[in-house]
């Protein structure tokens, strides 16, 4: 018999951002974080134990994949033989409709949808919290990618309560994401390496010891749709992130010029009172978020700047599923 099972996940855009752990074998992070779900994008994966594999086996977006890709799969798939007392190995199958390296976490919705897949597939029916315990190993972010709407991870103190929990349903705040698309090129040093450095910047403690602040500062103002506060918290973040990155050994600098021609141009569309502000991951493109009524305005205005080469749009997203 084979055991198989197909899920679905989005990826997640944070406001208040993941950024270096506590324990980084386990993905503890050093601190709490808040995002939202991008209902258009998705991965889909579909896990298939199977008594005659050697070895467990990847096929990403139609290219069957080895090496750090498939070792990473492999590893978190005998996470969950280990939970299921299984030893048969997968056959994975898992696409996006959206393009990897964009800045845009492929790795959130991927380990968040094979997590699920994974389980299911292997017996096992697990709650919320403790598929998204699961999925955090995979991939720190991929925690935030199985409950719905708007998120937090909570950062707990030990492996059973490090998981996130949905603060907000999809339909309680209609925002967008836009996502100016300035470089398609894949990063030169990505999160996992990344997060392992932030504690060598100067900056991460000061950072750390204000992110209940501002954490308490986005709750509030997703809860109450006040988009003006979440835009000042959620710049000041991704600036504090980004302040580590750029002072951590060695220094991290994800941003190119036209990066910086779109958040000043975001910030003059704020000032000209047009409500939008941005955030930037562990890449060069900016998402630029706004209420949805603005999104078709925005998006129009970011995608004229030079350097942009695409927008990519997107409403808020549910809970991972099964399909
Ligand atoms: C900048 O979750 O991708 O996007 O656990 O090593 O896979 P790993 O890191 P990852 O880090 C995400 C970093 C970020 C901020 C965020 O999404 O919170």
């Amino acid at each position: 018999m084979n055991l198989s099972a197909t899920a679905l996940a989005h990826p997640n855009i944070a406001f208040i951002k993941y950024w270096g752990n506590r324990d980084d074998a386990l993905r503890l992070p050093a601190s709490g974080s808040i995002s939202m779900n991008l209902g258009s994008l998705w991965t889909r994966t579909t896990v298939t134990f199977r008594p005659s594999l050697a070895a467990d086996e990847l096929i990403l977006g139609g290219q069957p994949t080895t090496g750090p890709a498939l070792e990473r799969v492999a590893a978190f798939l005998d996470l969950v033989r280990g939970m299921a007392g299984l030893d048969q190995r997968a056959a994975v199958v898992s696409e996006n409709n959206f393009p990897m390296g964009t800045g845009i976490a492929s790795s959130a919705s991927a380990f968040a949808a094979l997590a699920l897949a994974a389980t299911r597939a292997a017996g096992l029916d697990l709650t919320e919290a403790e598929l998204s315990r699961l999925a955090r190993r995979g991939s720190g972010s991929a925690c935030r990618s199985i409950p719905g709407g708007f998120v937090e991870w909570l950062a707990g103190t030990d492996d059973r309560d490090s998981h996130a929990i949905s603060i907000a349903p999809p339909e309680h705040w209609n925002l967008a994401d836009c996502i100016a698309v300035v470089s398609r090129a894949h990063k030169a040093i990505g999160s996992a390496r990344g997060n392992a450095l932030a504690h060598t910047s100067p900056f991460q403690a000061a950072r750390l010891a204000d992110a209940p602040r501002r954490l308490d500062l986005c709750r509030a103002a997703i809860l109450q749709r006040d988009f003006e506060a979440l835009a000042a918290v959620t710049e000041l973040d991704s600036d504090m992130m980004h302040a580590v990155m750029m002072t951590s050994t060695p220094a991290l600098f994800y941003w190119q010029p036209a990066t910086l021609a779109v958040m000043q141009a975001v910030r003059g569309l704020r000032a000209a009172g047009l409500p939008a502000c941005y955030t930037v991951d562990a890449g060069p493109n900016v998402h630029v978020l706004c209420e949805a009524a603005r999104a078709e305005e925005i998006a129009h205005h970011i995608g004229s700047l030079p350097g942009v080469e695409e927008v990519i749009r997107s409403g808020v997203g549910g809970a991972a599923r099964l399909v």
